[in-house]
């Protein structure tokens, strides 16, 4: 069919919608919805690879869907089976050519039809569309109505002229791509179709459209008012008011002809997204009523600093796509919230609507629930970037400042920010993503500033200056960054000609296993007054559920796995949980760091312990209970709680252990859990939100002692030495510097060499390490050795050997002599002097690694457990004897890599060895190798090696969040140029 081309053109964006309203859904004077759900199940669909293919008589009345297939609705049609699963981040998916798209644009034509009755079809009718991708063309009964664009910002139509009492035709055919997709660039997959609910209002002739509702708040006398502006109002009527108050009791009444009413509050209870109370507002019209939920707060910048209702709050937030392992982006209320329910559990208090509108009805569950949420425009056009010889610095502007896009980018702000304006969760209106700088978003942020002066303006952008323009930021209200540095973090914090608050939009980018670099961050955010905030990147993987794999394993597909191009691998499996919405570990570390309640201070002596409240609003006597426990290996020595302790928001308390002196002894540990008094409406009564945790001794290097047992002997050979006992026979590779083979009892402790290791598999935050770790010759080790001696020594052989590392073509980059000391029963101990080429890039880690029969399933560590733990991430852990086996022990990231490492051990038994260090080590086991790991893409591919392999580690680097963030900061990383190992393992 033809078509008029308004998806290839700036300049008209809509045609014949309605003019752009806040959302409700109007009731009718009975109190029944005044809407009736047109989706909610399968319309007639037929998908075409372009507009020509689509029949011409398509949107006719008579027009036959005999050939289409069912849908359901909403949708995305990808997700369906129909046209190419496509996942890029930063580049476009088709050719710059702004305004023009593909020819081959594919298009899904959707069939639907619905009844009125007589008594309906005196009413008016609308349609409301939630969300459609990317652009559509609506016809009812044969008649065109209209076009409209931008997809996650819903479209309305008056359709009383085309429609009739009986059975009434609605055809609409969506497009792929439009003038739009060049501003919607998200990092995404790219779904298309009718993905949001679509719904029929049938409304009186007369009605109120458009209100907004302002609470000021007078914080010195302690009272408020709820103001409501009538915006548009179809018709003459009159408009009565009321207030009520969250147990439904009238706080009072007004009337209005069309001018503003406000509604004064005594006393007024403030919202806040710990205790988001909800007045109710009314607003009766003869024929109908619109019932707004109102939270009374008001929010203000003092001194660099957020201020909500007068007090300094945090956002501890992530940033949320919608998205759906089988639907796309076509989310439920109860995908939604599942979502909330978790974040709720994880301590969040904050959500960055990344990059685009939620459905509508997503900020109403935020107020309700206790959200504070940046409302962002559907705006990203980080492909200009990408374009040839292009780049942030050269030529972001591309869009920003172009005159011909200067509409489209308001129109997305007059959308989001007009849907949502009632909404107490909306703190922030946020222009968008990634779109660079220009006069276009300036004109922007000074209509949302102007039309709503009641909340704050973000755009993390803005500092990017192009083309030589230079730009205006004087109407954001923060300065944004994504993954700026903590040294970035603390210059700008300590920089006293820096006014405004500081968001980090997106930090700790939790892509795979990570983010390793949550702490140091919240170390930042609770030490600066104005570092008032930080979004998570992101809340959840993006993946594709394609089934399961014979033997029942799930298969999940990101980025290429569709055969696409252009596309980004796997750089949508970065969130903090799994598609499926298991935890990621990285959520746990989130919600302790995040945790209600931190012990600043334990004095031994007294037994005092300093708690601080680190909550906005709630005192801790209201939500928190204090338990405790002293713990050494595993032994709970003391345990207790401390009744109800008061601390006022941000305020301390100080609660005492008696005698807790008593317990001070090596490996001792006092724990201080928080746990949930009572019910709220997402979480439970008990829940833990969060602990601390005290050592009650100082760490000081253990005495490893091999003790004296029975006869051995020793033979030689050209290049081994046999250790020999009555219960032990174990052979030394002359040429390893270490065990070729180790039996006791006549049973093989090994099943294959050990080796000295320095390679892990690259967690994704290696992705640019691994090319230095890779040139190094890291991932392929040649031991060299110059040395190996052995003799008898009081009753053990002492075996001594100087050996190197290095790969082909390079240098060896560590240099080591280590002493091997074995007894009559097959205990060793090891002792290992190196020094590593500071030339050389910082290791992955140091370690040896052994081939243990795959019975030896069974592992028992004092470390930090029970969640996989490195030197920058291990917050959700604690320390403490753990039992657990070799398969918990696997982490199962979709695309594989290093995962289930524990670190700061001081013992660990794996199978039937048992290992000491003199000073804390890391240690895993696996039934897969490092090797397997690395190569395989995916987890439902990987093969088991059909033995434990355990790693044994002097250290292990942390895992940080450079795949998007930082470089992993120095103290995470293994660089020291001396290394000094000392282990006692010991064998059942
Ligand atoms: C940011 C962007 C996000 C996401 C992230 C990488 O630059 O704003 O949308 O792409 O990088 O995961
Ligand atoms: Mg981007």
């Amino acid at each position: 069919m033809e078509l008029q081309k308004f998806y290839e053109d700036p300049s008209t964006l809509h045609v014949g919608t309605m003019e752009n309203r806040c959302y409700y859904v109007p009731l009718s004077g009975d109190g029944k919805e005044r809407g009736r759900l047109l989706s909610g199940k399968e319309w007639d669909f037929a998908w075409y690879p372009c507009v020509e293919d689509v029949p011409a008589d398509f949107p006719k009345a008579d027009f036959s869907a005999a050939g289409f297939a069912k849908l359901e609705v909403p949708s995305c049609w990808e997700a369906k089976g129909y046209g190419q699963k496509q996942y890029t981040n930063v580049r476009y998916p088709f050719p710059y050519d702004p305004p023009y798209v593909p020819d081959e644009n594919p298009c899904g034509a959707y069939l639907t039809e619905f009844e009125l009755t007589q008594a309906e079809a005196g009413l008016r009718r609308f349609l409301y569309f939630e969300g459609v991708d990317s652009c559509f063309y609506l016809w009812v009964n044969g008649e065109f109505v209209g076009y409209s664009q931008v997809s996650h910002s819903p479209s309305e139509f008056e359709i009383t002229a085309q429609t009739h009492a009986g059975k009434n035709r609605l055809s609409v055919l969506v497009l792929k791509w439009c003038d739009g997709s060049y501003l919607e660039d998200q990092d995404k997959f790219r779904f298309s179709g009718i993905f949001r609910d679509v719904t029929l209002l049938l409304r009186p002739q007369e009605h109120l459209q458009d209100f907004t509702v302002t609470t000021p708040v007078d914080l010195e006398n302690g009272a408020a008012s709820v103001e409501v502006r009538f915006d548009r109002i179809e018709g003459k009527c009159r408009i009565d008011c009321e207030l009520l108050d969250a147990e439904g009791k009238n706080l009072g009444l007004a009337w209005s002809a069309g001018e503003p009413v406000s509604l004064p509050v005594e006393k007024p209870v403030l919202w806040n997204a710990e205790r988001p109370y909800l007045y109710t507002l009314k607003l009766i019209t003869p024929e109908e009523v619109i019932v707004q939920q109102v939270g009374i707060r008001c929010i203000s910048v003092e001194n660099g600093m957020v201020l909500i209702n007068g007090s300094q709050v945090k956002f501890k937030g992530v940033n949320r796509h919608d998205s759906h392992p089988v639907k796309g982006y076509a989310v439920s209320r109860e995908d939604v919230m599942r979502d909330l329910t978790m974040m709720k559990e994880h301590n969040i208090n904050a959500i960055r609507t990344s990059h685009y509108p939620n459905a509508p009805w997503f900020p109403q569950l935020c107020s309700r629930y206790g959200f504070y949420v940046v409302a962002e425009a559907d705006l990203e056009c980080h492909g200009v970037a990408s374009v040839y010889h292009g780049s942030q610095e050269n030529t972001f502007g591309l869009i920003a400042q172009d005159p011909d896009w200067n509409g489209s980018i308001l129109d997305r702000q007059m959308r989001n920010v007009i849907r949502d304006k009632n909404e107490c969760c909306v703190i922030f209106w946020s222009l968008g993503n990634e779109s660079g700088y220009g006069p276009n978003l300036e004109d922007a942020g000074r209509w949302v500033k102007s039309y709503d002066p009641t909340r704050l303006t973000h755009y993390e952008s803005a500092f990017w200056e192009t083309g030589g323009y230079h730009n205006d930021t004087s109407m954001l209200d923060v300065v944004s960054r994504m993954y700026a540095p903590t040294e970035w973090v603390k210059e700008y914090c300590e920089d006293r000609r820096q006014r405004k608050p500081f968001v980090q939009c997106e930090f700790v980018h939790a892509m795979g296993n990570g983010p390793g670099d949550i702490h140091d961050y919240m170390e930042q955010m609770y030490r600066y007054d104005k570092f008032c905030g930080g979004f998570v990147w992101e809340w959840c993987d993006h993946a594709n559920y394609e089934g399961r794999t014979e033997d029942g394993r799930d298969i999940y597909h990101y980025g290429g796995d569709a055969g696409e191009y252009p596309h980004d691998g796997n750089f949508c499996m970065d969130g903090l949980v799994y598609p499926d919405r298991r935890p990621h570990v990285g959520l746990l570390e989130w919600k302790n760091e995040i945790r209600p309640v931190r012990a600043l201070s334990m004095d031994l002596e007294s037994g005092d312990i300093v708690l601080q409240n680190m909550q906005d609003f709630v005192d801790m006597a209201d939500n928190v209970k204090v338990y405790y426990e002293v713990k050494r290996d595993g032994k709970t020595w003391e345990e207790g709680n401390f009744g109800t302790l008061s601390a006022a928001p941000h305020g301390t308390q100080t609660c005492n252990i008696p005698r807790l002196k008593q317990w001070a002894a090596d490996r001792t540990w006092l724990r201080l859990i928080y746990v949930q008094r009572e019910d709220e409406a997402l979480t439970k009564q008990g829940r833990i939100m969060g602990f601390d945790q005290f050592p009650l001794f100082e760490e000081k290097d253990a005495k490893l002692d091999l003790p004296d047992a029975g006869e051995l002997t020793l033979r030689e050979t050209a290049d081994s030495f046999l250790i020999l006992s009555d219960r032990i026979c174990y052979r030394f590779g002359k040429k390893r510097a270490a065990f070729l083979s180790m039996e006791k009892d006549g049973k093989a402790l090994i099943e294959g060499p050990v080796e000295w290791s320095v390679f892990r598999a690259p967690v994704d935050n290696d992705m640019w390490m691994r090319h230095e770790w890779e040139a190094a010759g890291y991932d392929r080790v040649w031991t060299k050795v110059y040395e190996c001696s052995a003799k008898r020594l009081d009753g053990r052989v002492q075996i001594c050997c100087s050996f190197s590392l290095a790969s082909a073509y390079r240098q060896p980059f560590l240099r080591a002599e280590a002493v091997w000391e074995i007894n009559g029963l097959g205990a060793v101990k090891f002792s290992v002097n190196a020094k590593r080429d500071p030339q050389f890039p910082w290791l992955p880690r140091f370690g040896l690694v052994f081939t243990l029969p795959k019975s030896a399933s069974g592992v028992s560590y004092l470390g930090y457990g029970p969640y996989e733990s490195y030197s920058d991430k291990h917050r959700a852990s604690w320390m403490d004897r753990f039992e657990t086996t070799v398969e918990e022990m696997h982490e199962d990231y979709v695309r594989p890599q290093e995962n289930g490492s524990h670190y700061h051990c001081y013992e660990a038994q794996v199978g039937d060895w048992l290992v000491k260090g003199s000073r804390p080590f890391s240690f895993s086991a696996s039934y897969y190798t490092a090797q397997e790991l690395a190569e395989k893409k995916h987890n439902y591919e990987l093969e088991r090696s059909g033995h434990v392999i355990w790693h044994l580690d002097y250290a292990m680097s942390g895992v940080g969040s450079n795949s998007c963030g930082p470089q992993l900061l120095e103290q995470y990383r293994l660089d020291e140029e001396e290394i000094r190992w000392e282990m006692l393992l010991e064998a059942k």
